[in-house]
């Protein structure tokens, strides 16, 4: 393991019974704090993912937009947002999900990703997968090709990575 990830994983905090009674929340925003655990995780993405010929990275509101603009900068990728609903004004494809605690949306604007690109999918964190694999399914649904998704943290208890059909996951820490 990179000896990197130890510092990153000792900056995210655990919050029990946030947003509601049995979810143990992980909170990035402490990472944040730490410009050198937060330039450590952006770093280990882009030495993953440069050069592998990525066109767009797909960030997923809201935490996804903290780590995917940073890396498509840095890959020379352009940057999408995948956002939450009736937040985006142009014409979208959407794509619904059930959450760990709810049910929510993800839409894309059309035109933002073309046939035969290929993408990486960026958030924080896995849990059930249903975000991740909403994602997948706008890129495929406009003929991305999705490389990878990348995480930070997974939650492998909630076996999300089985809902992702065989798509590659990469995650810097996993919580047991
Ligand atoms: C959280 C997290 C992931 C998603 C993972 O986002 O940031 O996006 O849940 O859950 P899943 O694997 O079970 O789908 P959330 O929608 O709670 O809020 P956010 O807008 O703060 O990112
Ligand atoms: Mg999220």
């Amino acid at each position: 393991e990179d000896p990197r990830i130890h510092g990153i994983k000792t900056k995210i905090r655990v919050v029990p019974n946030f947003p509601k009674p049995g979810i143990m929340f992980q909170d990035i925003t402490t990472l944040l704090l730490d410009p050198k655990s937060f330039k450590d995780t952006i770093d280990l993405f882009v030495e993953r993912y440069k050069g592998k010929n990525i066109s767009v990275v797909a960030g997923i509101e809201a935490r996804g937009f903290i780590f995917g603009p940073p890396i498509a900068l840095a890959i020379g990728a352009k940057f999408v947002p995948l956002r939450k609903p009736k937040k985006l004004p142009g014409d979208v494809i959407f794509e619904e999900y059930t959450l760990e605690y709810g049910r929510d949306r993800l839409e894309m604007h059309v035109g933002a990703v073309q046939l035969g690109e290929r993408a990486l999918v960026v958030d924080d964190l896995i849990a059930t997968g249903g975000t991740l694999c909403a994602a997948m399914n706008l890129l495929e649904r406009v003929g991305a090709e999705v490389v990878e998704c990348a995480c930070l943290i997974e939650l492998p208890d909630l076996q999300g990575r089985e809902r992702l059909n065989g798509k590659p996951l990469y995650v810097l820490v996993e919580y047991q």
